[in-house]
């Protein structure tokens, strides 16, 4: 894995965003994994920027969520189809029909798993950005999630609801179940951009570079894919240092 340490998050997000110009001005048909969360948002407001200012198109581009909340509806504003449009999608040229995510309504889990994981199989991700749990999740994908494993619904950690509760209005309203795309598609990405920023990763970080590879720190399988990006700030890159 390549490691990129930098000052802050500004920086974060703008070398987040060099590697994402590249991939998108090298294939205007490129397919983005994209994330949600608070790590991201530095990135998407670039985008949105460079889109604005240099026209840098995305009208041929599709892209593929990583995961969203079951029983919340896209129309939600808690939902993650909603942060997506509210942070980036409306406000850059991509065609809403090409975008994709889970239906967190779905009346059946099974098939929306099903549905999904098939989607994925037919539009493999030229790049993939993620951000880390404090406890080494990607996606939903929570400690003990195996590594060879597809969408799927997870209960969520008691600390992904304790992280994920700053953006609700109480802890009892963060939604305990989700729709998480597996680990093993999301190593199917040509390229991934894992981006972690603030003290509060900084353990996670650490476990994922230096310690084992292994299902209970579920970020770690990272250190097998061939061309895998972590760029972080030095509050989370903290513990690499010595
Ligand atoms: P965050 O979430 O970007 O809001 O910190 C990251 C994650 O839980 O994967």
């Amino acid at each position: 894995m390549k490691i990129i340490i930098v000052k802050d998050y500004e920086k974060v997000s703008d070398k987040a965003f060099e590697i994402m110009k590249e991939v998108v001005s090298g294939n205007p048909e490129a397919v983005l994994g994209l994330a949600t969360g608070t790590t991201p948002l530095g990135l998407y407001a670039r985008m949105i920027a460079d889109h604005e200012e240099n026209g840098t198109s995305y009208a041929r581009v599709k892209a593929a969520n990583l995961d969203e909340y079951a029983g919340v509806g896209k129309d939600n504003p808690n939902s993650y189809a909603y942060f997506m449009r509210k942070n980036l999608f409306d406000k850059i040229d991509i065609k809403l029909e090409n975008t994709h995510i889970e239906n967190g309504m779905a009346l059946n889990a099974d098939a929306e798993c099903k549905r999904y994981a098939e989607l994925l199989a037919n539009m493999p991700r030229d790049i993939q950005v993620l951000g880390i749990g404090s406890n080494g999740h990607i996606a939903f994908n929570e400690p003990g999630t195996p590594f060879d494993s597809v969408t799927h619904t997870v209960e969520l950690a008691e600390s992904t609801v304790r992280d994920n509760a700053r953006l609700f209005d109480r802890i009892e309203d963060v939604p305990r179940k989700a729709f998480t795309m597996g680990l093993s598609e999301i190593m199917q990405a040509k390229k991934i951009l894992i981006l972690a920023t603030g003290a509060n990763k900084a353990d996670a970080v650490y476990g994922m570079i230096r310690g084992e590879v292994t299902e209970q720190l579920p970020a770690s399988i990272l250190r097998k894919h061939p061309d895998c990006v972590l760029i972080c700030d030095e509050a989370a890159g903290s513990r690499l240092k010595n």
